[in-house]
């Protein structure tokens, strides 16, 4: 596991966005499969990215996306469901092929159903070459809470009441608002991803990212699986090392 330090969000976005970038324009007209999560983290990296297509850097033609999760029980039109936000915050920004976009559909019927459905829709593109993620402070991917087994695949999972409490400050604070339930991937299938990229922001992650890198890989952080990952990286800024030892940060810093 690599874990990559920058001074501040902004730089950290700017560092994301390029990184990503870079690795599909080494694909050339070839196909690039990437994984992609919501949350306040990965805004600033959206940010950057539409900025980089549209000043001709990078296109999307040949990039298929997946997303991590989705609330069950909110459709696309719901302001806080994440194919809505997705569709804000990047798709209807970038030249992305609107069949190259790959949610899950929080409308659906069947939810465990739709879950066997995206584990063979991305095995059918071939496997994720870059999941890009974010960070729960309890140290979740995705929605993979605490405890969750580490060869995890998509599937349905109940939130814990923490991760409703935070995410409350997008349904005007009123818990009773946020879905109890969501589909996800699972960590089994973010470890399938040819290579990962955790952004990690703010002091509100300290601990999580001390338990992730320097933690025993333990289901209680389902973040510290990445321990195991040939080609994961972890991108943060200063805030969020606040808790790691000085030989972990200077160890780091000097790479
Ligand atoms: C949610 C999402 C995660 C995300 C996490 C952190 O739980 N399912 O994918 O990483 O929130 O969100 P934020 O980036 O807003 O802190």
């Amino acid at each position: 596991m690599r874990l990559v330090i920058k001074d501040n969000y902004d730089e950290l976005s700017r560092w994301a966005a390029m990184h990503i970038a870079d690795r599909i324009r080494e694909r050339g007209d070839r196909r690039f499969v990437l994984g992609l999560p919501t949350g306040s983290s990965p805004i600033g990296t959206y940010k950057e990215l539409v900025r980089l297509n549209k000043i001709g850097y990078v296109s999307f033609r040949n990039v298929t996306t997946f997303n991590m999760d989705e609330y069950v029980g909110l459709g696309r039109d719901h302001r806080e469901s994440y194919a809505c936000f997705m569709e804000k915050e990047l798709f209807s920004q970038i030249d992305i092929p609107r069949e190259n976009i790959n949610l899950l559909d929080g409308l659906t019927r069947d939810p465990e159903e739709e879950c066997r459905r995206y584990e063979e829709r991305i095995r059918d593109a071939g496997g994720i070459d870059l999941f890009l993620g974010g960070m729960g402070a309890d140290g979740h991917i995705a929605f993979n809470e605490p405890f969750s087994s580490l060869s995890s695949r998509t599937r349905v999972k109940l939130l814990t009441y923490d991760t409703r409490v935070q995410n409350s400050r997008f349904f005007n604070g009123d818990i009773s608002l946020v879905p109890d339930r969501a589909m996800t991937v699972g960590v089994g299938t973010v470890m399938d991803a040819r290579s990962v990229l955790l952004i990690v922001s703010g002091l509100s992650k300290a601990r999580a990212l001390k338990k992730t890198v320097e933690g025993p890989v333990s289901h209680e952080w389902t973040c510290s699986a990445l321990q195991s990952h040939e080609r994961a990286t972890i991108l943060c800024d200063e805030s969020a090392c606040s808790e790691l030892k000085v030989s972990t940060y200077r160890y780091f810093k000097n790479q």
